[in-house]
């Protein structure tokens, strides 16, 4: 285990293991959660990097119903889009025991995200945040939620002292309009959690906690150098 500041690394040999134990530990956090308060929200993101998590946290034995799960972010497509996160929640989370949740869509039937913000806002509001557990990912470009590099509202969405909770995001290399959480509306969480897999991401991710190169200016700094909330890194090869 390796510790810097805010962050502290968990490097695991295999994949299967990193999964595995964040899978507990988010289950243990849900599960005090459910104990002292009755009730527990999660955000999760999508991509490819989570797919063995939700796999393995869907069958953790806990009072699902009492769960609400939304997602850090989502690509502005419905979610018969295999592009979609909400559909690779559905199909990987919300399976087994943990089908007993209620998901909180940040999508909404509207033609942009701009046209949505306004309900997608309305629907974390509700939420009554902290969360209890958050998860984000990591892309090659050092993007994280729907925080790209060039994206219009990045300088925004990154603005710890902002007061916006949810923003959309177009970018170059984002594929399709996205709507985000912001970063302090992430950092409204008990326990928050950046998976990462393979060596490129492991240096790319060093780079950017030391301000290194061009790694100073991906957008994961954010992330990494904020002091609101301690980072747990989960890293496999
Ligand atoms: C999304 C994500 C995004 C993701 C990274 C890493 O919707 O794209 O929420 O922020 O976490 O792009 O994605 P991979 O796990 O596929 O590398």
């Amino acid at each position: 285990m390796h510790t810097s500041l805010n962050v502290t690394t968990h490097s695991f040999t295999d994949c299967r293991a990193q999964a595995a134990a964040l899978a507990e530990r988010i289950a243990e956090r849900l599960r005090t959660a459910l104990t002292e308060r009755g009730q527990a929200v999660l955000a999760v993101s999508g991509g490819s990097t989570p797919k063995e998590l939700f796999a393995r946290l869907s069958r953790e034995k806990l009072d699902w119903a009492k769960v609400r799960v939304t997602l850090v972010d989502e690509r502005w497509v419905p979610d018969t889009d295999e592009r979609s996160n909400a559909r690779l929640v559905k199909s990987l989370l919300l399976q087994h025991a943990a089908a007993a949740a209620t998901f909180i869509p940040l999508y909404t039937a509207d033609a942009t995200p701009e046209a949505g913000l306004a309900v997608a806002d309305a629907r974390i509001d509700a939420l009554s945040l902290p969360f209890d557990a958050v998860v984000l990912g990591m892309g090659d470009d050092g993007h994280t939620a729907s925080f790209f590099p060039g994206g219009d509202h990045l300088a925004e969405a990154l603005d710890l002292d902002g007061h916006a909770r949810v923003l959309p995001m177009h970018a170059p290399d984002a594929g399709e309009p996205r709507i985000t959480l912001t970063l302090p509306t992430l950092l409204e969480t008990r326990a928050l959690y950046l998976l990462v897999a393979g060596e490129k991401k492991r240096d790319l991710l060093a780079d950017a906690r030391l301000g290194l190169g061009a790694a100073q200016h991906y957008p994961v700094r954010a992330v990494l150098t904020q002091q609101r909330v301690p980072v747990a890194v989960y890293w496999c090869p």
